[in-house]
């Protein structure tokens, strides 16, 4: 038995506002339902509205996951949310989920990994609990990415939403449950194939996503099979024990290249993305809170989560639900 980090509830948000493929063309982007589908696999997404934020997604998302839980949020002593979009430059968003959440006193902080961020977040949030530093952690992913898309560009445009997903993690003691191995990569040579063209300390903007799609396509399914192959090794198991594949939401076709290049049967992989999006940080928890309510997901089964995004950087996790 050693300390693990068990997850004990499940949360997610979505703003209330769907836009779909053709609201999209009817509302000037040079694109088809048809192009988009073909494409990505992507139907809607949603889009915050005025007063809905990173922050207040991912408060809605952590209330969630605690209420599934049954925890009282003063037993949290650590947040992690993973964000590329946050409320603010400074202070973390992480602080204003957790005075929402009426927590006074907890380590909270934002982490930034783009699409992989919920990856990173949870190992760090795996490492903290295991070094005794919290008893129980929320690691939250949460965007809100319609504020930085260019309705311009049409290559890019179609292929984000925004949304969150939350994760109560508990410090236990355990043989064969909870996170069981993370592994992270980064590759900043990447940095100019998916970015934002703004920043604090260079342009003093925001900025707008850009991308470019193809070569991001390429390097994925390889960095995500690769990456998928030692986790796995690390935490003793093979592919053909894995219940659930829980991937970020990029792509469908992604999805499928990866899956079969490590032939798991595509049945085993959950998909959100049809209907949710890119929803970067929050694709992973929200695809996994999804799959647990509709009942996909069940205790002691063996998931794989994996993600990958700009910068490049990539992670994949394996635990026991
Ligand atoms: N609607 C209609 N046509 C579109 C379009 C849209 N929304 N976006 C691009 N096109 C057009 C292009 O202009 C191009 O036209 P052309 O041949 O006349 O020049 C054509 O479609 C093909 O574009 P291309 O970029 O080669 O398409 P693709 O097959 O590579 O698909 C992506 C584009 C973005 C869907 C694909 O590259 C992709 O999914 N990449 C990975 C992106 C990703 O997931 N990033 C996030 C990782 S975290």
């Amino acid at each position: 038995m050693s300390r693990r980090s068990v997850i004990v509830g499940t949360g997610s948000a979505l703003p209330p506002r769907r836009v779909t493929n053709q609201q999209l063309a009817d509302q000037g982007v040079d694109t088809t339902h048809e192009w988009i589908v073909e494409r990505t696999g992507i139907e809607a997404r949603h889009f915050a509205g005025d007063g809905e934020t990173t922050a207040t997604l991912a408060t809605e998302a952590a209330r969630k996951a605690l209420a599934a839980a049954g925890v009282d949020a003063g037993k949290v002593g650590l947040i992690v949310l993973a964000t590329a979009t946050p409320d603010q430059t400074f202070p973390a968003s992480a602080t204003r989920v957790q005075t929402a959440l009426g927590i006074n006193d907890c380590i909270a902080f934002d982490v930034a990994a783009v699409c992989t961020g919920f990856l990173y977040a949870l190992s760090v949030a795996d490492n903290m609990l295991k070094g005794e530093m919290a008893d129980y952690a929320l690691v939250i992913g949460s965007e809100t990415f319609s504020r930085i898309l260019d309705f311009e560009d049409r290559a890019t445009c179609v292929l984000f939403g925004d949304g969150a997903g939350a994760l109560l993690l508990k410090a236990e003691e355990a043989q064969d449950r909870g996170i069981l191995a993370t592994k992270l990569h980064a590759d900043g040579r990447h940095n100019d194939l998916l970015f934002v063209d703004g920043g604090v300390s260079t342009t003093g903007t925001v900025g707008k996503l850009r991308m470019k799609g193809k070569e991001v396509f390429r390097h994925a399914v390889t960095n995500l099979a690769d990456v998928l192959n030692e986790v796995l090794a690390a935490a003793g198991h093979t592919s053909d024990e894995v219940d659930w594949v829980v991937p970020h939401q990029a792509n469908k076709r992604i999805l499928d290249a990866t899956a079969k290049k490590l032939g798991i049967d595509p049945n085993r992989v959950v998909i959100t993305v049809d209907q949710h999006a890119n929803t970067s940080a929050a694709s992973v928890p929200l695809a996994l809170d999804t799959a647990v309510r509709d009942g996909r997901v069940k205790k002691d089964d063996l998931l794989v989560l994996e993600a990958m995004g700009g910068g490049f950087t990539w992670g994949a996790a394996v635990l026991r639900y």
